[in-house]
């Protein structure tokens, strides 16, 4: 069945407002942030007088900047498969500017407050901004103290409100991450401060909430009395490629584990928020984390799967092993892939395993949750000659393809009693019509509009990291010997498998 657009509500649009851009000549300001802001603008989501500035150290003129963008944007659109409105991108493009400047650079943020400011009395408007900083990190901290210095961070009669979006990694440990979040608290306060992580754009992951909350049921299945184990897996296809420096620092555990999957995590397993106000909302995710049993070191070296590709092909291409990868180290212990079990120590989830598994260079691109059941009772079907019968399991399927699947038993036609696991299958493509938009586009939405239910907080970053860095330290000890190799194009090493199957479980992919 087809949903209609009858019960879709009214979209709220933001108030006239200028978005920075810091970092704008980086690979995300053109693969993702200007399509997306120019996607929500033709859609009539921004307010028409809606300024773009492009802030980078990097020189070139206005044109070039407009040209750059026009290509990527283009790009963009093509891949979405949707036709570019070149006519529309004219009058975007007008209000498109470049300033070039230093992030650490006094006069730079003067001469940009200036216009910012110049511009919105042009256009009658209040001189509200939205400043995304997408810069690698050494750059955050001087970017956020140039905005308070010159007076950017502050609410005041020509400037109402003022907003940071800040790009991931948070902080590369608990430690880092507190004093990051003490540094921008500083200059900004908490309901100024925006942490991005566009896992949580996007609709499948919104959707985890509407399919627990939003149907009567599932919900009082979900907990250690009806749910034997949840599954959560994060796979790329893609190998390391260029950004061999940033990820033989960062690794699967700092750069998936610590912000992806403990939001996939922590949105799977909280309790019904009361209400569904950023901070109600965050405050249950909060609660998740905090109650995650920490890995004891012996288990982190021992029970903690880490792993590192070696050469190899994956659909014919070939794949340099991780070791071999342009500003790798050649002895570098950093896991390309990670696999473990964890369990939260509250009374939902009492003895309810749940298995993470990310990596790269795997079979093939998916980020999935898996839900697995209790299996029925050992009588009737579950007897030979028809039994044991599969688990029921409940897939949601957050890329690519994102829908959600029920594997249920059903009786096979025929005169004989065969039984068959059958699959039910939503996907948003054939239920709504399209895909569903760019996480960007809904995160940089919601930014502008002040709704922070969609971004980290700052104890909720400080709680992943609190979990998640012990296990980092502990397997960074004698990390060499302790990693497996794996080919590419496989589900990665084979003590993964060793992991789940210790406990007579299975991976499984809807
Ligand atoms: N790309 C993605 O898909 C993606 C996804 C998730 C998160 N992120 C995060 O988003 C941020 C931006 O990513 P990106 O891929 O666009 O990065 P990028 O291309 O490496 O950098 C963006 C821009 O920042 C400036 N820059 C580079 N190195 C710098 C340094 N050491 N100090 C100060 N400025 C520097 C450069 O501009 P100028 O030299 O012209 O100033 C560069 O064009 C990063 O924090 C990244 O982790 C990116």
């Amino acid at each position: 069945m087809n949903a209609t657009s009858d019960n879709l509500h009214q979209v709220a649009i933001p108030e006239p407002f200028t978005l920075v851009v810091f970092g704008a000549s980086g690979d995300l300001a053109h693969r993702k942030l200007i399509p997306s802001v120019f996607k929500l603008w033709c859609d009539g989501l921004l307010p028409e007088q809606v300024a773009v500035i492009g802030y980078a150290r990097s020189e070139k003129s206005q044109q070039q900047f407009i040209d750059e963008l026009r290509e990527s944007a283009g790009n963009a659109f093509a891949d979405q498969g949707v036709d570019f409105p070149q006519n529309k991108w004219k009058k975007f493009a007008a209000r498109v500017s470049y300033h070039q400047g230093g992030y650490n650079i006094a006069a730079d943020f003067e001469s940009l407050r200036d216009s910012i400011k110049s511009q919105a009395a042009a256009a009658s408007v209040a001189a509200n901004c939205v400043f995304y900083l997408a810069t690698p990190p050494d750059a955050f901290v001087p970017i956020v103290q140039q905005l308070y210095a010159c007076g950017l961070s502050r609410r005041g009669e020509t400037n109402p409100w003022s907003r940071i979006v800040i790009e991931k990694p948070f902080g590369r440990d608990l430690q880092t991450a507190q004093t990051l979040n003490a540094q921008l608290g500083e200059c900004f306060s908490e309901n100024q401060i925006f942490r991005i992580d566009h896992y949580l754009g996007k609709e499948t992951v919104q959707n985890i909430m509407v399919l627990r909350f939003g149907n009567s049921i599932f919900e009082h299945l979900w907990s250690h009395d009806n749910i034997d184990h949840v599954q959560i897996t994060v796979a790329e296809s893609l190998d390391v490629g260029r950004r061999g420096k940033y990820y033989d620092n960062a690794g699967a555990l700092r750069d998936i584990v610590q912000n992806h999957m403990m939001h996939l995590l922590s949105l799977i397993a909280m309790e019904p928020p009361v209400t569904l106000t950023p901070d109600a909302v965050r405050n249950e995710k909060v609660k998740v984390l905090k109650a995650l049993r920490p890995i004891p070191p012996v288990c982190a070296k021992n029970g903690v799967v880490r792993g590192q590709y070696t050469a190899g092909t994956i659909g014919g291409v070939k794949i340099s092993g991780y070791r071999e990868t342009e500003n790798v180290r050649p002895k570098s212990g950093t896991e390309t892939f990670v696999a473990f079990k964890v369990y939260l120590d509250n009374w939902r989830w009492a003895g309810v395993p749940f298995y993470l598994r990310t990596g790269k260079c795997l079979q093939r691109r998916c980020t999935e949750i898996s839900v697995h059941f209790k299996r029925i009772p050992d009588v009737l079907f579950n007897l030979p000659p028809y039994g044991p019968l599969p688990q029921n399991v409940l897939s949601i399927r957050v890329q690519p393809d994102e829908g959600i699947t029920l594997e249920f038993q059903a009786k096979v036609p025929g005169a004989v009693m065969k039984i068959e696991p059958l699959k039910m299958k939503f996907d948003y493509k054939s239920s709504f019509g399209a895909s569903p938009p760019d996480a960007y586009e809904r995160l940089l939405l919601d930014a502008a509009l002040g709704d922070a239910t969609l971004f980290t907080r700052s104890d909720e970053v400080e709680a992943a990291w609190r979990f998640v860095a012990p296990v980092i330290e502990h397997c960074s000890q004698d990390c060499c010997s302790m990693i497996s190799e794996y080919q590419p194009g496989t589900w990665g090493p084979a003590a993964a498998d060793e992991l789940i199957q210790a406990d007579g479980r299975q991976w499984y992919l809807g």
